[in-house]
């Protein structure tokens, strides 16, 4: 394990520096870029601050898990990279644009096009085949209905879910159930997949399913952020960013 320097003044070069080491390449592409951000949430008169000023740069291709303990500011983080809440000061960019600068619609598109997300309760519509809910970021994003087919059933098959088309949620099992998310969370072919506990739920069988296929998403290029509490889980990836009490405890590249 080869630790890095945390200290918020140094962090964001140094994070990008060594990430362009780590791929032995020096034009390494950031998707992710978090400059001093913080996170206050204000309720009445009281206020909370769940990021407390953090750096972070993840670089295309890149398999990270953000790991820290309940309360830490994971799911704040999470919310953050997804464009689903927006900092109360310091600068997110993704994909190289600054996400401050966006209006609600343009929010909503990028979060379309750009993110795949993947959630511990899988937030499958239980009325619909699993080829339907796969379809479901297509239908958002206007695609017409023979394609939507066509490419809803070939991310399944990239599940190994090419024989529960027709299938609903309550005739899967848990982790086929995340498999059919993980195939919705593709199908728009994002710039990233991210995923908050998303072996929360699962037995350990599962589990190690739907971690089988996150590396095999990771060996064909994609990049992908997991957030978890669990040790065994954050292994997985190739980069453990630590994060407790909403700010960064150490970032390590993994064997
Ligand atoms: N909407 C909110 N209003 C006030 N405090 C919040 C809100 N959301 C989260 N928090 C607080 O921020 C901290 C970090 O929360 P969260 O990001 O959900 O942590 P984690 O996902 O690591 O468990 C916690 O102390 C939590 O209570
Ligand atoms: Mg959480």
């Amino acid at each position: 394990m080869a630790e890095r320097t945390t200290a918020p003044t140094a962090s964001a070069a140094s994070a990008a520096t060594s990430s362009a080491r780590r791929r032995g390449a020096a034009e390494a592409r950031p998707v992710i870029e978090l400059v001093g951000a913080r996170k206050t949430y204000r309720s009445g008169s009281i206020e909370f601050e769940a990021l407390k000023g953090i750096d972070v740069r993840i670089d295309e291709g890149e398999y990270v898990a953000i790991m820290g303990p309940s309360g830490s500011g994971k799911s704040t983080i999470m919310n953050v990279l997804g464009c689903l809440d927006t900092l109360t000061e310091g600068e997110y960019r993704l994909g190289g644009v600054d996400v401050e600068d966006l209006d609600e619609a343009d929010l909503a598109a990028i979060r379309n096009r750009q993110i795949g997300f993947v959630f511990q309760q899988f937030h499958l519509l239980p009325s619909l085949s699993a080829e339907r809910n796969v379809e479901l970021p297509l239908v958002y994003a206007a695609v017409p209905a023979d394609e939507r087919r066509r490419r809803a059933r070939a991310a399944l098959e990239r599940v190994g879910l090419g024989d529960r088309f027709e299938n609903r949620p309550g005739e899967l099992s848990g982790g086929q159930q995340q498999r059919v998310a993980v195939a919705r969370a593709l199908v728009g072919e994002p710039t990233m997949i991210l995923a908050d506990e998303p072996t929360g739920n699962l037995d350990s069988v599962s589990t190690a399913d739907v971690l089988a296929l996150f590396d095999e998403l990771h060996a064909s290029g994609r990049t992908i952020v997991l957030i978890t509490h669990e040790l065994e889980v954050a292994e997985r990836a190739r980069r453990i960013i630590r994060v407790r009490d909403g700010l960064i405890q150490g970032d390590e590249v993994t064997a």
